[in-house]
């Protein structure tokens, strides 16, 4: 059984999104081990032992994770869809490079947005980089990449 319907029909945690259903999308986007990982061809058997995180995992309303604070800043979200499984690619992103080029992030979120997101989700990125790498960091951040 593919993870993305163990996260969506056995847990009901419906935030992970299914688009494709072959690895061409992003849409089902979660972290496992801090990694990217599309859920709908990654068996459920191969993250056992492994740390998974889904959009439900990334923040709160009440304690937004610094790329959902950016995410809202840029208005990133047109019809939302595509957009956790975005954010959990950023987030794998600046988990592994905490200011990453244009390039670099390009290279990165090969997730598709039929909306155009694009230089919204790149700008966001760039604003939550900067604000990891603020010398604020650790009062107006309160949850790391
Ligand atoms: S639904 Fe998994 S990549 Fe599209
Ligand atoms: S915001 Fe609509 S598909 Fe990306």
């Amino acid at each position: 059984m593919p993870l993305l319907w163990v996260l969506r029909d056995v847990l009901e945690m419906t935030g992970t999104k299914f688009g494709c259903g072959i690895a061409a999308c992003g849409a089902c986007t979660v972290r496992v081990d801090g990694d990217a990982v599309r859920s709908c061809v990654t068996p459920v058997s191969a993250v056992q032992g492994r740390a998974v995180q889904t959009i439900e995992g990334l923040g709160t309303v009440e304690q937004r994770h610094v790329l959902q604070r950016a995410w809202v800043e840029h208005q990133v979200p047109q019809c939302g869809y595509c957009q956790s499984g975005m954010l959990m690619a950023a987030a794998a992103l600046l988990g592994r490079n905490p200011d990453p080029s244009d390039a670099e992030i390009d290279a990165a979120m090969t997730n598709l947005c039929r909306c155009g997101t694009y230089p919204r989700v790149r700008a966001a990125i760039k604003s939550a980089a900067l604000e990891l790498g603020s010398p604020l960091r650790g009062r107006r951040t309160s949850r790391r990449a």
